[in-house]
């Protein structure tokens, strides 16, 4: 029975670890922030709070008379520059896929609410462990028992993860 008991756990912990349906994420989390915000940083601050997926959709909701999208390079995302976009969407209710991973910039199409701080950059994950497996790009500090231990606490986890890797492919 305990036994039983545990692999549900590891099965629903897998499942939940596993599943990648993909999601739609309405932008700032709430209906109308498609607008100039109330701070400048409100809509970024919302973007680092929230993962992004390979599959997910930006869902903007604003009022399509007044504003757009502008989907922009990032040299176009930094000054503001509405005059080549990627893409433009109008229709107020815009929902856009994010099909590939890597950073994603949109500005806001209406004179002047970009410097305002209607603008938005994601970045979509390439997989679901990608920072499990960051690239160690700092210089190495000098060694320390600190250090190692972070090194055994990585392994670990990978471990886990390739354990549940197992029971998922099982
Ligand atoms: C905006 O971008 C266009 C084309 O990429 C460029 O010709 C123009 O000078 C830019 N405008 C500003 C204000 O940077």
């Amino acid at each position: 029975m305990a036994s039983s008991r545990f692999f549900i756990s590891i099965l629903a912990l897998t499942c939940f670890l596993f599943t990648s349906e993909a999601k739609e994420i309405l932008v700032g989390g709430k209906e109308n922030s498609w607008s100039i915000p109330p701070s400048p940083d409100f809509l970024n601050l919302w973007a680092e709070k929230t993962r992004f997926r390979i599959g997910d959709s930006l869902m903007f909701k604003f009022d399509g008379k007044t504003d757009s999208v502008l989907q922009v390079t990032r040299d176009d995302y930094n000054s503001c520059n509405k005059s080549k976009p990627i893409k433009e969407y109008k229709d107020g209710n815009t929902k856009i896929e994010l099909s590939r991973s890597g950073p994603h910039y949109f500005i806001s199409g209406a004179d002047g609410n970009c410097e305002k701080g209607e603008k938005l950059f994601v970045v979509v994950m390439s997989n679901k462990f990608k920072s499990f497996n960051a690239p160690a790009s700092a210089p190495a500090p000098a060694p320390n028992q600190n250090s190692a231990a972070g090194d055994e606490f990585k392994l670990g986890f990978k471990g886990v993860i390739t354990l549940l890797a197992g029971f998922a492919l099982f």
